[in-house]
């Protein structure tokens, strides 16, 4: 999956960014009133302060739309300008039709083909991959990625070790093909599906079919070994993050911003530690939003670029880990 990087050759470039957050905040004050946990424990393990929640009609359409919409305003483009929606989600608002279809036909995206990604957390980041690879045939191709979670109705609010760490949320980008040497130098995707059983929302699906005992066993949430998907995704970061450097000819040193997904502070630190990348070139949102599954980079890459942090030709790295499991890294010359 790795691209030249070759400075003539025509690149992925982002062209605008935009994030949809929900109003509703609830901390971890809040969060002592609901099971047995305390700020300071949420704060030391996980970095988390507070999340935003979805409201009483609200859905994951509701951000994906913000986000979607605020990109393409921060790209200069109309819906209609976009020939491509994929929207990275497991939390999308139907099973049928697909989320980026529901998208399509809210924001009247007419000429854009459309479908979703399933790769958990690393999603969205699956997803600029497909869209660099379709920029790749067709450079003039304007492609929305949007990664989009609503995970609030998919957590047990009485198991006090996956409750407190998500949030609900979407970040978009939208991207086409440019020449001028900036873009997309390199891309990393690997999977490993042996070992599922550690980060799971079993249904509804075929195997786990909706019937009561589907129900009374809360099947539908999001159950997760937090400490063994903390060790598998530690060296699972820094290994794709040194391909695409690598790749791309560049160390950690020469990195101006490293955006990891946020799902835990130390994680974070420890990848970032391994890498020899300071923490004040880390971009963390895991604070205000906690873990918003496959929307926490494009929510992160939107507020640094439009705080004007992240600035014309820094050299950006991503990286994610997600259930499936599935990580990858993508390295951006913004
Ligand atoms: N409040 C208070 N105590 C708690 C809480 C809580 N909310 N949750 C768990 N505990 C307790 C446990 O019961 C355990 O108690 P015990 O020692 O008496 O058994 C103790 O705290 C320690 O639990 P650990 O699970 O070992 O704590 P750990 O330091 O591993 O932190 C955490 C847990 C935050 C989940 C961490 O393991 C983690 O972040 N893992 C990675 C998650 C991740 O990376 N996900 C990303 C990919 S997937 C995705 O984003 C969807």
């Amino acid at each position: 999956m790795a691209s030249n990087s070759s400075p003539k050759r025509s690149r992925t470039v982002v062209l605008g960014t935009g994030a949809g957050i929900p109003r509703k905040v609830l901390t971890n004050f809040d969060l002592e009133k609901m099971v047995d946990t305390s700020d300071e424990w949420i704060v030391q393990r996980s970095g988390i302060r507070e999340r935003r929640i979805g409201s009483e009609g609200e859905s994951s359409i509701t951000f994906t739309t913000q986000a979607s919409l605020a990109a393409l305003e921060d790209a200069g483009l109309a819906p209609e300008d976009l020939d491509l929606i994929i929207m990275a989600s497991h939390t999308p608002d139907m099973t049928l039709p697909s989320g980026s279809c529901l998208l399509q036909g809210r924001i009247k995206a007419k000429n854009a083909r459309a479908f979703d990604l399933l790769a958990g957390c690393t999603g969205w980041l699956y997803g600029m991959v497909v869209a660099d690879n379709f920029i790749k045939n067709s450079p003039d191709f304007k492609v929305l990625v949007v990664g989009s979670e609503f995970l609030s109705n998919r957590l047990d609010w009485e198991d006090r070790t996956t409750c407190v760490l998500f949030g609900d949320g979407a970040g978009a980008v939208v991207l086409t093909g440019g020449g001028d040497g900036r873009g997309i130098l390199s891309t990393c995707l690997r999977s490993d599906g042996t070992q599922w059983e550690a980060l799971t929302m079993l249904g509804p699906g075929s195997m786990y079919p909706i019937t009561h005992e589907f129900v009374d066993k809360k099947l539908h949430v999001v159950r997760m070994e937090g400490n063994r998907v903390f060790r598998l995704a530690v060296p699972a970061l820094e290994e794709v993050a040194w391909f695409v450097l690598t790749d791309a000819g560049f160390a950690p040193s020469d990195v101006d911003w490293f955006i990891p997904h946020q799902a835990n502070i130390r994680i974070m630190e420890s990848v970032a530690g391994r890498l020899g990348i300071p923490m004040e070139k880390v971009i963390v949102t895991i604070d205000k939003y906690g873990n918003t599954s496959s929307a926490t980079i494009p929510v992160a890459l939107s507020e640094a670029a439009r705080d004007g942090r992240i600035k014309r030709g820094d050299l950006v790295l991503l990286a994610s880990f997600g259930g499936g499991f599935t990580w990858g890294a993508v390295l951006i010359r913004w």
